[in-house]
């Protein structure tokens, strides 16, 4: 499939290549387009980590970039994702990056759109770039998944993250730990256990923080009072880690909620190699992407 919607959709097998392609593009390695290719980048959320990530990587691909704002387009004017994506499609683009606000958008252009469609993030659903760059960091520091124990922290109920990397991780052969508020705990995630925070943190290879997800709450007074303290990774909390245990978070983090800003940049953290392991890891994708439907098209004119 050309298309990069969930995780789930992915093999390990597949997995395990991507993760190897975005390793050449860091060593400087790996296929560019000599091609005119056009690839367009839809955020109707905002973004700065993968919105600029893919930018950079479509740049370094040798891909032009069309950029797109849904305030100067005629979304403004009542076009449906679905008009806006076949326009694009229309005048050229030869792939897709989609961050949208609503959970599974790409239902309603599932095979019905003749170009890759790379999921930048769908509501509470699925994530799938963030995970494959926080896979490509686990693997970096770990070598290997089986076996290792990975705890992820707070508002897991509305988190994209938690869904895609508890599934990935868990089938790679991790043991996922949740930890947090009851409120936001998910019943709809069967792939992780929920452990005390203190326990989680204690027995974990990487503790992987999520932001607490604001804009997804629906009852806005529904917020922990003293997350730090509760919830948060402090540096008392730190200290229990395991001497080899990294932290990990997606990013935007908020300073002195989730995590003590004093150890965002603390030898243990990994938060802003996560960003840069982004680009070499959305390199890969928008390679499997494009040559994929170049198969396509070439299987389709040798019919
Ligand atoms: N981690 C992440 O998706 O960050 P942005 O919302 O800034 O893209």
């Amino acid at each position: 499939m050309m298309d990069l919607l969930t995780m789930n959709q992915l093999s390990n097998e597949e997995i395990l290549t991507i993760l190897e392609d975005a390793g050449a593009y860091k060593d400087g390695r790996g296929w560019t387009s000599n091609s005119m290719l056009f690839v367009t980048n839809l955020f109707f959320e905002p973004s700065t980590r993968t919105r600029f990530s893919f930018e950079v990587a479509e740049k370094k691909l040798g891909l032009h970039v069309l950029n797109f704002s849904a305030e100067h387009s005629s979304v403004q004017k009542g076009e449906t994702l679905y008009d806006t994506v076949k326009t694009l499609e229309s005048i050229g683009a030869n792939a897709v990056v989609i961050r949208h606000e609503q959970d599974r958008y790409f239902e309603e252009l599932e095979g019905k759109v003749g170009i890759p469609i790379i999921n930048a993030g769908d509501g509470c659903g699925n994530h799938p770039t963030q995970s494959l760059l926080d896979l490509l960091t686990i693997k970096e520091e770990f070598g290997y998944f089986k076996g290792l124990t990975v705890s992820i922290h707070g508002d897991i109920r509305h988190s994209r993250v938690a869904r895609s990397n508890a599934e990935v991780l868990s089938r790679l052969g991790a043991r996922v730990l949740f930890a947090g508020p009851d409120e936001w705990q998910d019943a709809s995630n069967p792939y992780g256990e929920y452990a005390p925070v203190d326990e989680a943190i204690t027995s974990s290879d990487v503790v992987m923080l999520l932001r607490i997800q604001h804009e997804r709450h629906h009852d806005q007074s529904n917020s922990v009072q003293n997350y730090l303290q509760q919830f948060g990774l402090t540096k008392q909390r730190e200290s229990m880690m395991k001497q080899h245990a990294i932290i990990m978070h997606p990013a935007p983090v908020n300073r002195d909620v989730e995590i003590a800003s004093e150890l965002i940049e603390c030898d243990r953290s990994r938060i802003f190699k996560q960003m840069e392991n982004g680009v070499y890891v959305r390199m890969a994708v928008l390679k499997r992407a494009l040559q994929k439907n170049e198969q396509k098209l070439e299987e389709k004119n040798h019919v």
